[in-house]
């Protein structure tokens, strides 16, 4: 019997380590970009996800069952497909067109029998709504009945060591019983443990209640902070104290705001289905995000005042940024906060250095420059700011050489450190 035939529509974070876990599971895999150069790179063994370490993707390549491509005919005779591409906003307003033209793409290579599967966080109702017309107007057929049709949300955490893909219960749904039975039976190839639920619906607002419930803890604890600080409380402190509780406490850790492809996203799919299907305002989730936002701002403030307590301006300081992903021991720079604080940090008239290993040249803010960590540009700089704190950083020798630091995380301690 040959081995299962798997289309991967999109690449990136989520899609290449599907793809990839795919392979080793013995299924013959083709990963669908339209991103030409991206899948250029990928053929050529180069991975730039990081939990993706080039010598796995070689290995993927060199078994002969993982091959990339920008061409949807690629995809002819498959078994199952799993859309993972983007679910932007535009204007605030969900954004599913990357969605749509995966649909109508992989539409004309549906064939009795077959399963698709979308991944990308979205609203509930999107796969039953959005997903399923296009497919069985591409292909003439229909689901339930002629192919199946799932959804199952991605818990991927980019840098996580102890979650990966494998080891991270998945989500799992159907149109119906055959289809989840089918999603269920693929996704049981790939992770050690599924959850099957009984709607796609219920599995699409799975996804937003993670997503939201981060979001919403973050900002009361981020909330929390800027007045703590009004009330010279020691919050980490207090955190600290509140996490002992062994029963109905989780703790959530302040920062400079939130970032990346979701956090600052998926609510938003949710506030505006129940905007659209209830004519109310998702409450919560619309404070989440005025707080959230405020935070970079809040940041440039303690930055410019703590330089004030030092006897230097803002302007015409020179800052050491350290971090400028918007997640630890990653180079994703999505919607990093990181980012929105070293802008205003320039705009205030700041020389703004930044020490970042991880992202790619091209996505470093114009007028910041890269540099290393050294003890010179500590000894140079007005303020050091610990904005993402990735674990490859010399805290001690920050510590001992800077002459002031503002640390948004919590990893450095001593006379000439404030935190947020
Ligand atoms: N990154 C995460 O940590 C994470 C975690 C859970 C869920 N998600 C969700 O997964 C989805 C994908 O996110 P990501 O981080 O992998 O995005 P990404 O930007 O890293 O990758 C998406 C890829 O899809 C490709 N693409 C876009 N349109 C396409 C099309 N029509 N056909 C083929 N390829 C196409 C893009 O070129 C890109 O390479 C999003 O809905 C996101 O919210 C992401």
């Amino acid at each position: 019997m040959s081995a299962e035939k798997l289309v991967v529509i999109g690449q990136g974070y989520v899609g290449l380590p599907l793809a990839m876990r795919a392979v080793e599971a013995g299924m013959d895999v083709v990963g669908l970009d339209v991103d030409t150069d991206r899948v250029k790179r990928l053929a050529t063994g180069e991975s730039f996800v990081e939990d993706i370490p080039a010598d796995r993707l070689g290995r993927a390549l060199g078994s002969g069952r993982y091959r990339p491509s920008a061409d949807y005919a690629d995809a002819e005779g498959f078994d199952v497909c799993v859309i993972t591409v983007p679910t932007p906003l535009r204007d605030g307003t969900p954004d599913l067109s990357y969605v749509e033209q995966a649909g109508t793409g992989i539409g004309p290579y549906v064939r009795p029998g077959c399963a698709v599967v979308l991944e990308s966080t979205t609203y509930p109702g999107t796969t039953e709504e959005l997903l399923r017309p296009l497919l069985e107007s591409a292909s003439g057929l229909r689901s339930p009945g002629d192919f199946h049709l799932g959804y199952s949300p991605e818990r991927i955490d980019p840098g996580n060591p102890t979650w990966r893909l494998e080891n991270t219960p998945k989500v799992v749904s159907g149109v119906d019983g055959a289809s989840l039975e089918r999603v269920d039976e693929f996704y049981r190839r790939i992770v050690t443990r599924t959850v099957p639920v009984t709607s796609t619906r219920v599995a699409e607002l799975t996804k937003l209640i993670e997503n939201t419930y981060r979001q919403v803890n973050i900002a009361l604890i981020n909330e929390l902070t800027m007045l703590s600080h009004h009330l010279d409380i020691d919050v980490w402190q207090a955190i600290d104290a509140a996490e002992t509780k062994p029963f109905g406490f989780m703790p959530f850790r302040p920062g400079p705001g939130v970032g990346g492809h979701c956090l600052p996203i998926d609510p938003c799919y949710l506030s505006w289905q129940v905007k659209r299907r209830l004519g109310r305002q998702f409450r919560f989730i619309e404070l989440a995000n005025d707080i959230n936002h405020e935070m970079p701002e809040h940041v440039a403030q303690r930055i410019m005042a703590g330089l004030n307590r030092t006897g230097r301006a803002v302007s015409g300081a020179r800052l050491l940024l350290l971090g400028l992903a918007y997640k630890k021991n990653t180079g994703d720079m999505r919607d990093s906060p990181a980012v929105d604080v070293a802008r205003r940090l320039c705009d205030l008239g700041a020389e703004v250095r930044a020490v970042e290993p991880y992202a790619e040249p091209h996505h470093i803010p114009g007028g910041v420059l890269v540099v290393p960590l050294t003890e010179q540009e500590v000894d140079a700089a007005d303020a050091v700011i610990v904005v993402t704190d990735h674990d490859v950083f010399d805290y001690d020798m920050v510590e001992r050489r800077a002459r002031y630091v503002f640390d948004t995380r919590n990893r450095c301690s001593g006379p000439a450190v404030e935190r947020l």
